[in-house]
């Protein structure tokens, strides 16, 4: 999602004129945008940021902005401990930095001294709509993201979003399919749905028909379009994965066989005091669903750790949810308490070294899952839809149905191609490989998942 919205800001400020340089040492202005899920990524920004306002001392005309969630949590008050800072623009106001930026930088030109920072954390009706397709021309990748949604409404006792990012808002069904079309034309082959809780896309908006909820009819349009390889959304939440939900798996070929299903924890107990409104019975039966619709599925989290009251065997009730869900991939959080959300002020609190403990833990036994899951698929040949480059600029990378990172060799023009993959190789997050010969049969992952 900040990946989206730093591009839409990015997107905007070339169309007014700014150039967009590589090397942030060569920038006159320099926008951070930021997280506050957790304190680190607060305390990383703050840093970030100090660091970067030194440089005001030997380019008096530097510009400093801080975006987004933090910029939205802390407003004005970030001037406490970073006075140069120059914007503070909350995220519903992402699509007001250029006009910040212009009246600045005029202000500047002119010689007005510009003595307070711009701060604009307030909320804005209809900014959903804002974060939009900005660009002309090719896009630059093969996997294009589209915001379909701002906000969240849920209450979540951990979770400072709600705050940050204000109330749930969908954009319009027909706009966002419309840019899915225009990303499509010029040349992406996959589109991510983002959104805080995508499952719950237009509820209010839009009817269900035949139980069919507006989100499941987002899906539908947007796997109709010609050209489009594949479709992704994240995130969703366990309480939208009802029956149409499961059935768009089966019968809509553009979704891939992966979700990302954060579960928060496996013990019923802490998802009670969390406020999920789900157990881990019907977690579990969400994802034998999923797999009775595509055998293949792969399964990645999101678990928070160390949660106030989460006791030895509360934890030990997670480790056996991930045994038993066999996941390929799960971000593990320690629990950060967050100011003014209902577990920040919870009895029992966990200590650090705990948190840490169980953290550590938890990714030992996911890493061995995940290394267990690439390793069946070694010998099988997948689909891989290629995106580029790898990291090392030698070979190509791009991801299987799964959403397995793979490493192979191939020319420039197989980029935005769906190519078959004989994986020979396989560590914990990458699968290694060669073309396979044309005309090979594509094995799916399910023989692999079967033996
Ligand atoms: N502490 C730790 N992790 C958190 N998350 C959200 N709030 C907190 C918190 N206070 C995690 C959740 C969520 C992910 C995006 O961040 O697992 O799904």
């Amino acid at each position: 999602m900040n990946e989206r919205d730093s591009d839409a800001v990015a997107a905007m400020l070339r169309a007014r004129g700014y150039r967009i340089v590589p090397d942030e040492d060569d920038c006159d202005v320099l926008l951070l945008n930021t997280c506050s899920v957790r304190d680190a990524a607060e305390q990383k920004a703050i840093g970030k940021a100090g660091y970067l306002l030194a440089r005001k001392k030997h380019q008096p005309d530097f510009v400093l902005g801080i975006l987004g969630c933090m910029a939205q949590n802390r407003g004005a008050e970030l001037l406490d401990r970073l006075p140069d800072v120059d914007l503070i623009i909350g995220t519903q106001k992402f699509h007001r930095v250029p006009d910040y930026l212009d009246n600045l930088r005029a202000a500047r030109e002119a010689g007005i001294p510009v003595g307070a920072a711009i701060v604009d954390t307030e909320a804005e009706a209809g900014s959903q709509n804002t974060i939009r397709d900005h660009l002309e021309g090719p896009v630059e990748k093969v996997c294009a993201f589209v915001s379909i949604q701002q906000g969240c409404n849920m209450d979540c006792a951990f979770c400072i979003v709600p705050t940050t990012r204000g109330d749930e808002r969908s954009r319009p069904m027909a706009d966002i399919v419309r840019e899915c079309e225009a990303l499509v034309a010029r040349g992406a082959r996959e589109i991510m749905l983002l959104g805080q809780i995508v499952t719950s896309y237009g509820r209010r908006d839009y009817a269900h028909t035949g139980n069919v909820t507006p989100f499941v009819q987002l899906l539908e349009q947007v796997n109709a379009i010609p050209g489009l390889e594949r479709i992704r959304f994240t995130s969703p939440h366990p309480r939208g994965f009802r029956a149409d939900l499961a059935d768009a798996f089966a019968r809509l070929p553009k979704l891939g066989e992966h979700v990302h299903l954060p579960v928060q924890s496996g013990s019923d107990r802490i998802l009670k005091a969390m406020r999920r409104p789900y157990g881990r019975d019907r977690y579990l039966e969400i994802v034998a669903s999923l797999r009775a619709a595509r055998p293949a599925m792969a399964f990645s989290t999101d678990i928070i750790v160390g949660f106030p009251g989460e006791t030895d065997a509360d934890f030990e009730e997670t480790r056996r949810l991930c045994r038993e869900v066999d996941y390929d991939m799960a971000y593990v959080f320690k629990y950060s308490g967050r100011t003014g959300t209902p577990a920040a002020t919870m009895e029992g609190q966990v200590p650090e070294e705990v948190r840490e403990e169980r953290n550590r833990v938890l990714l030992e036994d996911l890493k061995a899952g995940s290394l267990r899951r690439s390793q069946a698929l070694v010998g099988t040949v997948q689909e891989v839809l290629v995106e580029g480059p790898d990291k090392t600029g030698l070979r190509f990378m791009g991801r299987t149905r799964g959403n397995r990172a793979t490493v192979f060799e191939a020319a420039p023009r197989l980029v935005g191609r769906l190519v078959p993959v004989e994986v020979t190789r396989a560590s914990v997050s990458t699968l290694y490989g060669h073309l396979a010969p044309a005309g090979a049969g594509l094995q799916s992952a399910e023989a692999a998942v079967s033996l």
